[in-house]
């Protein structure tokens, strides 16, 4: 069998470690060839595919198990979505079949899933392997590069608590993960974070306020971690009141009533909540922008090395992938579940996985803050 590999969305950690066991157990264990192609869709649905193809042997595979990111690129674009790419189906059948390509292994996030669902129901055999620092899909507890995301963000965001005690400060760190808040979560927990802020749990401003002033005064310091998907609602009267033309701080007015951009799939272009949370919290709490420091880890989480965890994983789910593909499977997704590799239909792995999985006195335990709930029930993990 001739296998194509395509990496697409946010790369991270672990994905080149799935491609090389893929094509070691492919080759060992079945004699496949593999190719690679070049920036996923755009690579795949190309005019002139043979620029975007790489061929792929064993010996390529030796020294890639642990490296960072994607040997293949990535693009976000969308062959089945949007307007204008009517074309890109037909295109993508023409080129599997000019290459010799008999089927995809295809890494991703939701975007990258639900394109490889329109690619099994054009035929073509395709297995998706779940790659994301939001570790956001479902049917899997875990997605490459989230937990080495979680390791390094822990570390650095332990940092700042150190530096904030010394300095007797309030700290805000954003991190990313879309609209789902584990990265936000497991990293709080994990750097001993006194609040997490998560798109999925609502709050106010003014709430907010009072409690980040509990703790200093308990504690000397404050450490926030703030998702990039938190929503700041215009209808809490304190946002409200910085929003707009007319916010005593014209950046902060400016930041709240940005329109973001979107990508091919549909998402919007996130990041900022740490500085409006920076801005707005010196303000309401009458303390110098000084006192309230903010940090931004951004894509310093997105081409790391793998850590053992996400080596371990991309290995099994690699040579999962190229079994199912021999027996004849498409449509599916690898998923680890527990500590078994399970194989996951494309459909059921689409709902976005977010923490409202997860037991709201465990998240407020651990310092998760809700709007809903009285003060008297916050619990901090301080
Ligand atoms: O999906 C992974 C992710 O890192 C999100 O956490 C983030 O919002 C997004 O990708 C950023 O997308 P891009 O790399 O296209 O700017």
């Amino acid at each position: 069998m001739k296998i194509a590999f395509i990496t697409g969305g946010g790369d991270s950690a672990g994905i080149n470690s799935a491609i090389a066991r893929s094509i070691m157990h492919g080759f060992s264990r079945y004699g496949d060839s593999f190719v690679g192609v070049e920036k996923a869709f755009e690579g795949l649905a190309a005019e002139r595919v043979d620029e975007y193809l790489r061929p792929l042997s064993a010996r390529n595979a030796a020294g890639i198990f642990d490296s960072p990111s994607t040997i293949l690129g990535s693009s976000r674009f969308a062959p089945f979505k949007g307007a204008g790419v009517s074309w890109a189906p037909a295109r993508i059948i023409e080129n599997c079949t000019h290459a010799g390509i008999d089927a995809i292994i295809a890494t991703g996030g939701n975007d990258t899933i639900e394109s490889a669902l329109g690619v099994h129901g054009l035929g073509i055999p395709i297995i998706a392997v779940p790659k994301s620092i939001d570790n956001d899909i479902s049917g899997t507890d875990w997605m490459l590069g989230a937990n080495t995301a979680v390791d390094f963000a822990v570390k650095a965001f332990r940092s700042t608590a150190v530096s904030a005690e010394t300095h007797a400060r309030i700290n805000v760190n954003e991190i990313m993960g879309r609209k789902a808040g584990w990265l936000a979560y497991l990293v709080g927990i994990g750097s001993g974070a006194d609040i997490i802020l998560v798109p999925e749990k609502a709050f106010s401003m003014n709430g907010l306020a009072c409690r980040v002033r509990e703790i200093f005064e308990r504690k000397g310091c404050v450490n926030i971690i703030a998702a990039e998907g938190i929503t700041f609602r215009l209808d809490d009267p304190v946002i409200a009141r910085y929003a707009g033309a007319d916010s005593p701080d014209r950046i902060l007015g400016a930041m709240l009533c940005e329109k973001p951009e979107y990508d091919p799939h549909g998402n919007a272009k996130l990041g900022g909540a740490g500085m409006i949370l920076q801005r707005m919290l010196a303000a309401e709490l009458g303390c110098p922008a000084s006192a309230v420091r903010h940090s931004n880890i951004g894509f310093a989480l997105r081409g790391l090395q793998p850590n053992a965890f996400d080596i371990n994983l991309g290995q099994r789910f690699g040579r999962r992938a190229i079994d199912l593909l021999h027996e004849g499977k498409s449509g599916l997704m690898t998923g680890i579940q527990g500590n078994r590799i399970a194989a996951v239909p494309l459909a059921d792995a689409l709902p976005q996985y977010t923490l409202d999985s997860l037991d709201e006195a465990e998240l407020a335990d651990f310092g998760v803050f809700f709007e809903a709930r009285g003060r008297e029930e916050f619990r901090t993990a301080s």
